[in-house]
């Protein structure tokens, strides 16, 4: 099949494009670059041994959107398109809001447009808002979210099932994933931040790299068995094969489904550096901080639904995911290069 990945150029969009293309299927992506690079693609070629019809343009254009589409046949489309940094989007709400819901009602027109009624939405974990029950169900009810981007993604849930009602042949698979880390094992390619990172593994590779002193960990008065936050972290290269099982269940079924990509297993702050010294043999350098506000105790998902139902399990170790990070991180210290850009 052939399948549209907006954002494909993007950390998460990167990897399923190689899980989609070793699975056979051939991908059309749609990324502005806004935080990505070219070369990303590039890498996706070399690693898979195949081409990917690549065009640069906004997903809140919607005539340039139906003009990808009148040339480029798809069977359905998966929505990683969107601005993802929690503090940013605290800064600058209107963007958030702007780019994120656009972008969404702009894909969904035209895919429409041409009989396309097939989406995989990126949603995140974030939904459940500061919800400390765990492990976390899809059927748990919705939060209260604590910032601009993750209303955005609770508002993109709710424009997807309203366009459900409206046209029941859509058939809409809403993903809420946990934490992802790591990286493809052949190190090509990988989490790229730009400026600061929003997020732990980030911070924990640039700090064994030798870019940033230390690692704060945020909090250690937590209620949770070493007093640090726990999350369930999973491996990219997972959360790209739930995109696949996600893409060959939305071809075959009508109606809204919602799972959560996570592993079920919950790993505390110390945890993982632990564990990344372990998996790399290296020491990192670390200190305790104070708590980092809107950060909740305990996140971690029950991942039985797309278990029993796409037939999919994380089945990479805590191990994977740190080796696979650091062999990024270290091949590529400085992301991308940015003169290919
Ligand atoms: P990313 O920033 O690496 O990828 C997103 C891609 O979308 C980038 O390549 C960016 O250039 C592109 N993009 C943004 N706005 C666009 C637009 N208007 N038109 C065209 N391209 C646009 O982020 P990621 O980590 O790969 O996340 C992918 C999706 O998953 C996002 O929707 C994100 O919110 C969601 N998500 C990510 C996480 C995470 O921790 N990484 C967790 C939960 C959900
Ligand atoms: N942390 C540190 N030090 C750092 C960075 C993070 O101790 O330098 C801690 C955080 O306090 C938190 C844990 O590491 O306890 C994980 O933090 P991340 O920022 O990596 O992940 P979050 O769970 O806070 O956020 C993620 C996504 C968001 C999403 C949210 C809920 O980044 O997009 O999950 O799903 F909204």
């Amino acid at each position: 099949m052939r399948f549209l990945l907006t954002g494909g150029a993007g950390y998460i969009g990167s990897h399923t494009c190689v899980s989609l293309l070793n699975a056979g299927h051939d991908i059309v992506v749609i990324d502005n670059l806004s935080n990505s690079s070219p070369v990303a693609i590039e890498r996706v070629e070399e690693i898979t041994g195949k081409k990917i019809a690549f065009y640069v343009g906004d997903c809140c254009d919607e005539d340039f959107l139906n003009e990808v589409l009148d040339n480029e046949q798809v069977d359905a489309a998966v929505h990683f398109a969107g601005l993802k940094a929690v503090g940013e989007s605290v800064s600058i709400p209107l963007r958030y809001y702007k780019n994120n819901i656009d972008s969404t009602i702009a894909l969904c027109n035209a895919l429409a447009a041409h009989n396309v009624k097939r989406i995989v939405f990126s949603s995140s974990a974030t939904v459940y808002g500061n919800s400390e029950i765990v492990p976390m169900r899809e059927d748990l009810p919705l939060g209260v979210c604590t910032n601009p981007y993750g209303w955005t993604k609770w508002m993109n849930e709710q424009i997807l099932r309203d366009l459900h009602v409206s046209d029941p042949e859509w058939s809409v698979v809403l993903l809420r994933y946990f934490n992802p880390v790591g990286a493809h094992e052949s190190g090509k390619i990988g989490e790229d931040p730009s400026g600061i990172p929003n997020n732990l593994m980030p911070f924990i590779c640039q700090t064994a790299a030798g870019i940033r002193k230390e690692l704060s960990i945020f909090g250690n008065d937590y209620d949770t068995p070493d007093g640090t936050c726990v999350r369930d972290y999973i491996h990219v290269m997972d959360l790209a094969d739930g995109h696949l099982k996600a893409l060959e269940y939305a071809t075959v079924h009508q109606g809204v489904e919602t799972f959560n990509l996570g592993t079920g297993e919950g790993y505390s702050v110390y945890q993982m550096v632990a564990a990344f010294e372990r998996a790399n043999h290296l020491t990192l350098p670390h200190r305790d901080a104070p708590r980092r506000p809107g950060d909740i105790a305990q996140s971690y998902a029950d991942p039985a639904k797309a278990n029993r139902i796409l037939g999919w399990k994380a089945t990479h170790t805590l191990d994977d995911m740190c080796r696979d990070a650091w062999n990024w991180q270290s091949h590529n210290p400085t992301g991308y290069p940015k003169e290919d850009a």
